[in-house]
């Protein structure tokens, strides 16, 4: 039986593995619910990106939101990455993993002052400025704390990247970004004003896009507006193509990144911009497919109208089903020889919400142990405490090797932090 999503994720003799590690064992180890990640995959994804930008100066920031934990931000900043955050969270993460805050591009419509001054003084390559106010505000703080901020404007450029509407963000009625017609403008305030430095153009469509067409529209209109910008005298030294990239959670076929770059670069070469610094912030794309959460069935609930596989992960585990209707492939890590029942595999949070896949055909039976597929990206990441459930425990896999990354939470952990009232 093939699996959707990585070649890393497959059955071998009845029993799922991810690299050489049987999820199963993995399961009893380590308890469930569980993700587990394989290393190999990640750097295959990632390797697609370095091919396609071989010979050009360029950097690929990891968008780390799709997966913050430590040992992944290391893998990729072994691996050369930089980062893009969205947060003063994030930089921290990336500091204590060993990236380098050089290598950091500033994401998000929120940035505060507080977070501006911790990124100048860690020393950011660029912040990605999403508003006129928030320009102003950034150059007031980097005179202040005598650093000059380098910043490339996010710009909207108005195209459908076709994807589920909570995941756009390239359209006009979306939050993200300095609307077009306003990009000129900004531009030139921005080189008037004392704590700031022009260093490029940044654009980000939306998430799990499935087509080239998009990101060629999107790249039209951004050099267009790198055309009509050094019209003006203000040299724009990068272009930050943002990520967006989707990955295969069923049928979907999105181009590989390897063959999207290069159709994009080719664009960029055609129209005379191949001088300049490619920067692209993948996240779903290079983690996704090389991730899976592994659970236990509690108990199957044969109802009237729908059989219930009730399991031990919930939305507060995985929140994609439940936030987009998101279609998620689950497997059994043991192949059962009996006959397949359509069932809803739902967890234990008490939210009709709570669900992880509608209508699935599994032989399970309490006891085993089933796979949530390509769950490496915006799983754990989104992962909540919702019903005071600590967050699952997380294992990266290379080869025939597991490493705990991450510890599952105790009941302790969740309410540290928290105080009675005075008797
Ligand atoms: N750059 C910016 C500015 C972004 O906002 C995002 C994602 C990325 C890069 C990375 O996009 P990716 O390559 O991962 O598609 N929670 C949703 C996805 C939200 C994406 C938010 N922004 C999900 O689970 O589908």
């Amino acid at each position: 039986m093939t699996l959707p999503g990585s070649p890393h994720v497959a059955y071998r003799g009845g029993e799922l593995f991810v690299e050489d590690c049987a999820l199963g064992r993995l399961a009893r180890r380590f308890g469930t619910p569980l993700y587990v990640y394989s290393r190999s995959a990640m750097l295959a994804a990632l390797a697609g990106y370095q091919r396609a930008l071989a010979g050009r100066d360029h950097l690929i920031c990891y968008a780390m939101k799709a997966n913050s934990n430590l040992a992944v931000l290391q893998i990729f900043a072994q691996a050369g990455c930089g980062f893009d955050i969205v947060s003063g969270g994030e930089l921290e993460r990336v500091l204590a993993a060993g990236g380098d805050a050089a290598k950091v591009v500033f994401s998000g419509v929120g940035k505060t002052r507080a977070e501006m001054a911790r990124a100048l003084e860690a020393g950011v390559a660029c912040f990605n400025v999403e508003s006129e106010s928030e320009l102003e505000l950034l150059s007031q703080v980097a005179v202040q704390v005598g650093r000059t901020a380098r910043i490339s404007l996010r710009v909207n450029p108005d195209v459908d990247p076709k994807t589920h509407p909570y995941i756009s963000t390239g359209l006009k009625g979306n939050k993200f970004g300095v609307a077009h017609e306003r990009a000129v403008a900004t531009y030139r305030r921005a080189a008037t004003l004392p704590g700031i430095e022009v260093a490029g153009i940044d654009c980000h469509i939306g998430s799990q896009i499935t087509e080239t067409g998009p990101y060629l529209d999107a790249l039209d209109r951004v050099l267009d507006l790198v055309e009509s910008v050094e019209a003006h005298g203000i040299t724009l030294h990068h272009l930050d193509l943002g990520g967006g990239l989707g990955i295969t959670y069923t049928d979907e076929q999105p181009p590989a990144a390897e063959a999207l770059v290069k159709a994009m670069l080719a664009r960029i070469d055609t129209r005379g911009h191949g001088h300049r610094k490619i920067v692209l912030e993948p996240g779903r794309s290079l983690v996704g497919n090389a991730g899976v959460l592994v659970a236990s069935v509690l108990y199957l609930k044969p109802g009237g109208a729908k059989n219930f596989c009730i399991v031990d992960a919930a939305m507060n585990d995985l929140m994609r089903p439940a936030m987009y209707e998101a279609w998620m492939s689950i497997v059994s890590c043991t192949l059962r020889d009996e006959p397949p029942q359509t069932m809803d595999v739902v967890g234990p949070v008490c939210e009709s919400g709570d669900w992880l896949g509608r209508d699935r055909h599994l032989a399970v039976q309490p006891g085993d142990t089933v796979a949530v597929l390509s769950a490496g990206a915006y799983g754990m990441s989104m992962a909540s405490n919702y019903n005071t459930r600590g967050r699952a425990a997380e294992v990266m896999v290379s080869g025939a090797q597991a490493w705990l990354i991450r510890d599952r939470e105790a009941p302790a952990d969740l309410f540290r932090g928290e105080h009675l009232l005075p008797r």
